[in-house]
């Protein structure tokens, strides 16, 4: 008990940044860097995936090396592809490889197999391309018979930038231009960096177009530390009195801090101290002091902007006073478990008190917390969340749930106690 956050961190590379910066690497026309990849099993199963296609990749340092193969070079690997626990790693897979000239398998864990993979193939199927699964499941495992595929003009039916990802990676080798209508605005990474690389890419009123380049040159690129991994310390750092904590590098894609957005409007005091463009996009150091949060209503138009950070927020929600509604949280039920349903479940048995009205998340405030050491139910973000809350609430980690935080955040624990004091 009476235990505050104090320091000044750099944080590991960007979840999304760094599936996306080694799956373009691979198929650029030689040798690229990558500096602070994600040190997450997540990202690891991407790099694991494409050396088994024949790409280079070795590590030194803070810095990747990737001996890109150009496009459509893969080699038709001899034995299935893992994605482990990575949606990312299977998603995006599935549409730069479904472009590609293999044959290939994607599987990946228990959870993963449950997680629906439909919703990318069905518009890669609009381009011509030949996916299947075993017995039409709508889940991995997923055979892909590459092809030449056909850039066409579609609407996407899920808010996910997973499929808008593997739609984009496929059209980049396709023939032709690719078009999609987003029916949300999700994280806009894909865009940013192949922008940023001089592919001709463009969003016009949600309308994404892309006329795929001849060839993508090597580069060089600095991964800006996880805004996702961040939200575990801000959150700890807002709600422990007498906190302050400073993170540096930090990516601030709009699309990714609407947590930071929701955050503020409960009472947090984030201050960013600078900001500059890197590679496309909005990094910065932030500064964060604790201060006493109160209840909020966020919209469904705002769910896409902090999807990975509603375990945290609904942790937060406990300590403010009143009613906080978050709402058309739909999408969480597809993440590593059905984090809906879970976040309900481990905050009531924390000892605060949550409830579902269809897709909308409901915390009434003020709450005291108790210890927890119950399942995380394999995921990450939950496993996270719960630390977060034991922290809170007894001054303590349960610390056993390493395995499943290094999903996403390698080094958790061992940040965590670098700045609790
Ligand atoms: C991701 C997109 C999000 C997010 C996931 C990473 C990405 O998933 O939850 O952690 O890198 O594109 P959806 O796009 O399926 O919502």
């Amino acid at each position: 008990m009476g235990r505050r956050i104090s320091g000044s961190v750099t944080l590991p590379g960007d979840k999304s940044i760094s599936h996306r910066a080694l799956m373009l690497a691979a198929i650029s026309d030689g040798e690229c860097t990558i500096e602070n990849l994600s040190r997450g099993l997540d990202a690891e199963s991407t790099a694991e995936c494409l050396r088994n296609l024949g790409v280079k990749i070795s590590s030194k340092d803070e810095k990747h090396r990737v001996s890109g193969l150009g496009f459509r070079n893969f080699k038709t690997p001899d034995k299935i592809l893992d994605c482990g626990n990575s949606g990312t790693t299977l998603r995006l897979l599935t549409g730069l490889l479904a472009a590609s000239n293999v044959a290939v398998v994607l599987d990946g864990d228990e959870s993963l197999r449950r997680r629906p993979i439909k919703r990318v193939i069905n518009p890669l199927n609009n381009m011509g391309a030949n996916i299947e699964t075993s017995d039409g499941n709508d889940g991995c495992p997923v055979r892909i018979h590459g092809v030449q595929l056909k850039g066409v003009s579609q609407i996407l039916n899920v808010p996910s930038a997973q499929v808008k990802t593997a739609v984009l990676l496929a059209g980049l080798l396709a023939d032709g231009t690719t078009e999609l209508i987003q029916p949300a605005d999700t994280r806009d990474h894909t865009e940013r960096i192949l922008s940023y690389f001089g592919v001709d890419i463009k969003t016009d009123y949600g309308v994404i177009t892309l006329r795929p380049p001849e060839n993508l040159k090597p580069f060089d690129i600095r991964v800006p530390a996880d805004p996702s991994s961040a939200a575990f310390l801000i959150m700890a750092a807002s709600m422990l009195p007498d906190s302050e904590l400073t993170l540096h590098d930090l990516l601030l894609n709009p699309g990714r801090i609407g947590y930071m957005r929701i955050l503020e409007s409960m009472g947090a005091q984030i201050n960013v101290v600078n900001k500059k463009r890197q590679y496309g996009e909005t990094v910065g150091q932030i500064v964060i002091k604790s201060s006493s949060l109160k209840n909020i209503e966020v919209g469904a138009d705002e769910a896409p902007s902090y999807i990975d950070e509603a375990s945290i927020l609904a942790l937060a929600a406990t300590r403010a006073n009143g009613r906080s509604v978050f709402r058309g949280l739909s999408e969480l039920r597809f993440k590593e478990s059905d984090r809906l349903t879970n976040i309900m479940n481990i905050i009531n048995e924390m000892g605060g008190n949550a409830s579902i009205n269809e897709d909308d998340l409901i915390i009434e405030g003020p709450s005291r917390l108790k210890y927890y050491d119950g399942d995380c139910y394999g995921d990450h973000r939950l496993a996270m969340m719960i630390e977060i809350g034991n922290i809170i609430s007894s001054g303590t980690m349960s610390e056993k749930y390493c395995d499943v935080a290094e999903v996403s955040f390698k080094g958790f624990y061992d940040t965590m106690k670098g700045v609790l004091i």
